[in-house]
């Protein structure tokens, strides 16, 4: 069914493992991460950013052509149609009137209180229908889409007790080290500061920039309460990878099914390894 991340959050950081994120990028990504999730029998969030919603026509069409699949796939397993760094209160509430079951405002780039102030409003909104909300404090480094940030900067553990407490929100997103994209070089993430966030922080905490973090990290960051981790960018290099291989092999190749069929077999198995690494193979 669609539902809210909140309870396959609760339920993951309360049985140790994540739930991924999978960024949506077009048909393809959707039709291989709802297979790889009822194959596995596991929860999944299908991540949708401002950039990827506009490219695939706008919100209604991203949650029709999900529900669509849903349907024809007889899919069991819960789902979440979730707003990828949402960058205004009037883009989260486009998303949640199109139908999208989460959403998250990214404000990590004002000062706290704005921050407040504004994931306040989203998440009046979003509960009112049942709609869960993500907040972000921090900076992520790297780049996604139109989300660019300039270096990396860390969470305060005290604002992010303030954030959860002034707003509400389901699920925290305290930037502590990851990037977008690949990084240069081992991911240097703030487990020090993750653990002291997870003293003072209830919710669930989200990982982002999951492409290119070691097994290790992901299992230490899961022991600190994250159970929400994002990845695009190693599915999107996997379909790249199988795609530029047939039409390398076959160049007169022009049916789009015979080069894009193999690229989406390549996203649905690297999603099936980082579910059976994060935990929620199974969990469903
Ligand atoms: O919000 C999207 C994720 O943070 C994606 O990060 O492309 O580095 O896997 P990634
Ligand atoms: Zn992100």
């Amino acid at each position: 069914p669609l539902v809210s991340m909140k309870e396959m959050l609760e339920k993951g950081k309360d049985n140790g493992y994540a739930v991924g994120q999978f960024n949506l990028n077009n048909l393809e990504y959707a039709q291989a991460i709802l297979q790889a999730a009822e194959e596995e029998q596991s929860p999944v969030i299908l991540g949708v950013s401002e950039g990827a919603a506009r490219y695939m026509g706008g919100f209604n069409v991203v949650v029709s052509m999900v529900k669509a699949l849903m349907d024809s796939y007889g899919t069991t397993v819960p789902v979440a149609i979730h707003l990828d760094h949402g960058s205004s209160f009037a883009k989260c509430a486009e998303a949640i009137h199109a139908g999208f079951t989460s959403v998250m405002i990214d404000a990590s780039h004002d000062p706290l209180e704005e921050n407040i102030d504004i994931t306040k409003k989203v998440v009046e909104l979003a509960h009112l229908h049942g709609v869960s909300v993500e907040a972000e404090l921090g900076t992520v480094g790297g780049q996604e889409d139109d989300v660019v940030a300039d270096g990396v900067i860390y969470a305060d553990p005290k604002e992010c007790k303030v954030l959860v407490d002034e707003t509400g929100i389901d699920c925290l997103a305290p930037a502590l080290g990851s990037v977008h994209g690949p990084y240069k070089g081992e991911p240097n993430l703030g487990f020090k500061e993750m653990e002291e966030i997870l003293a003072t922080v209830k919710v669930p905490l989200v990982l982002h920039g999951g492409t290119g973090i070691p097994t290790k990290d992901i299992k230490r960051a899961i022991s600190f309460g994250t159970s929400k981790i994002n990845v695009n960018t190693e599915n999107q290099v996997a379909q790249a990878k199988a795609v530029r291989e047939v039409l390398q092999e076959k160049p007169d190749l022009y049916d789009p099914r015979k080069y894009l069929g193999p690229g989406t077999e390549a996203i649905k198995q690297t999603v099936i390894g980082k579910m059976r690494e994060f935990g929620s193979s199974q969990q469903a």
